[in-house]
């Protein structure tokens, strides 16, 4: 298992950001095969590989939705189907972005810090198994170029399942 993450600080484009920290992802997991430990790390990757506020995950479990690993300030443990982004995510077992968090009815605001967001649901047997959810501290901060790599992380996360 790799130990240390290396992003070179002069890359500001995203997608190059993206590029450089999803193999070293990968070489992070290799090798470990409890489930818990690897998403622990792939969230403290994304956190401070990507300079994000808060990543973390929350688990399917007894028809709600329970937090999971996570790298950021304490947050919210449960959250039912259907409500916030993250249920919403579970309910349209889609991605959701959302650039506003004021402007997304139902928004669970754990920290007021919290600007914008994007959960991306994570299957197992086609069936929603946990969710992705990823907040910056700033608007606007997520688009179809994060959709893209960490569509490559759920599938990663998804291999590991
Ligand atoms: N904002 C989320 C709740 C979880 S926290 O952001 C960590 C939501 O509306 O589902």
């Amino acid at each position: 298992m790799a130990e240390n993450l290396n992003i070179p600080s002069d890359i500001v484009d995203k997608s190059k950001k993206y590029q450089s920290l999803i193999p070293q992802i990968k070489a992070l997991v290799q090798g470990e095969k409890d489930f818990i430990a690897n998403l622990s790390n792939i969230m403290s990757a994304l956190k401070y590989g990507m300079n994000f506020y808060w990543v973390g995950c929350y688990f399917v479990k007894d028809n709600e939705l329970v937090l999971g690993p996570f790298q950021g300030p304490v947050a919210c443990t449960r959250i039912a189907f259907g409500k916030g982004v993250c249920g919403a995510s579970w309910k349209e077992k889609k991605t959701i972005i959302v650039s506003d968090v004021d402007k997304f009815p139902g928004h669970i605001a754990c920290s007021s810090d919290s600007k914008s967001e994007i959960v991306l649901p994570v299957f197992k047997n086609n069936d929603v198994a946990l969710v992705l959810d990823i907040d910056s501290a700033e608007l606007n901060t997520f688009d179809a170029i994060d959709q893209h790599y960490l569509e490559q992380i759920v599938h990663l996360i998804e291999s590991l399942l």
